[in-house]
C-alpha cells in the first residue's frame, strides 16, 4: 500500500511525509521540481495544475494527501479513481467552512477542490485548518537582520496552528478509518496577539525583538509589498477585515485537533522553540 503526498515540500507536507515514515509506512511524494526536494523517500516529477502529469506517480497508491489547487483538480480526481487510489485527505482551509469569507479566492478556491471530491466515488476527509504558525516565518529575515518587525495590526487575535498538528490528523485520516466524510476544522489550542507571537518567538531566541505596529493604509501597503502578485486587491482587503474583526476579541478556537489526536493542539510557544533556528541561523 502506497501512500502518495503531494505539496511535499511545502510546511505541511513535508511534515506528513516525516510522520508517514514513522508509521512504517511505504510513502511516495510529488514535487515539480524533485531534485531540490531534499526529502528522504522517492520523490516524482509532477504538477496539479496539469494532472496527466500524475500518471506515473499513481501507479500503486491507495491513498493521497492532496494539496489544494483548483486548476486541475477534477482532472486529479478522474484520474486518481482511475488509478484505483480509494482515499484523499485534502488540506483545505477554515475560510471554506465560513461564509464570512464571502467569495475571497481563498474561500472559493479550497471549496472547489472540496466539491471535486465530494463528487467523486474515493474516501475523502477534509482538513480545513485556520492560520498556521508558520505564517509568522515572513518575520524571521526582518528579526535577523534588525531585531525590528513590522506588523500590520499587532493586537490582533490569531488561533495559530503549528503544522506538525494539521500532519499528524492528516496521518490519522490517511491511515485510520472513521474519519471518512469528515470536515475537520483545525486551529492552535489559543488565541494570541500577533504581538504576544513575537514576544514568544523573542523568548525562543533569546532576542529582544522591537514591534512597528500598522494601520490603515500603511499596513495595507505592507501587506501589498509582502504578497506582490499573489494578493489581489480583494485578497488583502479579506486579510485588513480579518485583522481589524479580531482586534480586541479572542480568535476563535476548534475542536477538531482534540477530537482526532485526543490531545490539545500544540501551543505558538512550543513552535516558536521548534523553530528557533528560523530566526536565529
Ligand atoms: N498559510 C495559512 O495560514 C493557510 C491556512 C489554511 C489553509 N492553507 C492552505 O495551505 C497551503 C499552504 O500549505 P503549505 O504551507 O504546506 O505549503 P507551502 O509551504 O506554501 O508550499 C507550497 C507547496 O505547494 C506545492 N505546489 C504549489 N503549486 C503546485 C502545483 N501546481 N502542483 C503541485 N504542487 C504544487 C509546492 O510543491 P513544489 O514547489 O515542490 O512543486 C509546495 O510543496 C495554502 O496554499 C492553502 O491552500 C494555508
Amino acid at each position: 500500500m502506497t501512500i502518495l503526498v503531494t505539496g511535499a515540500t511545502g510546511n505541511v507536507g513535508r511534515t506528513v511525509v516525516t510522520q508517514l515514515l514513522a508509521t512504517g509506512a511505504d510513502v511516495r511524494a510529488t514535487s515539480r521540481n524533485p531534485e531540490t526536494a531534499g526529502l528522504p523517500v522517492d520523490v516524482r516529477a509532477a504538477d496539479l495544475e496539469n494532472p496527466e502529469s500524475f500518471s506515473q506517480a499513481l501507479d500503486g497508491v491507495e491513498q493521497v494527501f492532496l494539496f489544494p489547487s483548483p486548476a486541475g483538480a477534477q482532472g486529479f480526481v478522474d484520474l486518481a479513481e482511475a488509478k484505483g487510489v480509494k482515499r484523499i485527505v485534502l488540506l483545505s482551509s477554515q475560510a471554506a467552512a465560513h461564509e464570512y469569507y464571502g467569495d475571497s479566492p481563498m474561500r472559493v478556491m479550497h471549496l472547489l477542490v472540496e466539491q471535486v471530491l465530494e463528487k467523486s466515488s474515493v474516501e475523502w476527509t477534509f482538513l480545513r485548518p485556520g492560520g498556521f504558525a508558520t505564517n509568522t516565518l515572513m518575520w524571521a529575515q526582518s528579526i535577523k537582520e534588525s531585531g525590528r518587525v513590522h506588523v500590520p495590526y499587532a493586537e490582533s487575535n490569531t488561533n495559530s496552528i503549528h503544522e506538525g498538528d494539521i500532519a499528524a490528523v492528516a496521518v490519522k485520516a490517511l491511515l485510520e478509518d472513521g474519519h471518512v466524510g469528515k470536515a475537520y476544522e483545525l486551529t492552535g489550542p489559543e488565541s494570541l496577539t500577533q504581538r504576544r507571537q513575537i514576544e514568544l518567538i523573542s523568548a525562543a531566541t533569546g532576542r529582544e525583538i522591537e514591534v512597528v505596529d500598522q494601520q490603515g493604509d500603511e499596513a495595507r501597503a505592507a501587506l501589498k509589498a509582502q504578497f506582490g502578485a499573489y494578493a489581489t486587491d480583494q485578497v488583502i482587503d479579506t486579510m485588513l477585515s480579518f485583522y481589524q474583526d479580531t482586534m480586541g476579541k479572542p480568535a476563535d478556537l476548534a475542536t477538531g485537533v482534540d477530537e482526532v489526536l485526543g490531545r490539545p493542539g500544540r501551543t505558538f510557544a512550543e513552535w516558536a522553540r521548534d523553530h528557533k533556528a528560523d530566526f536565529t541561523a
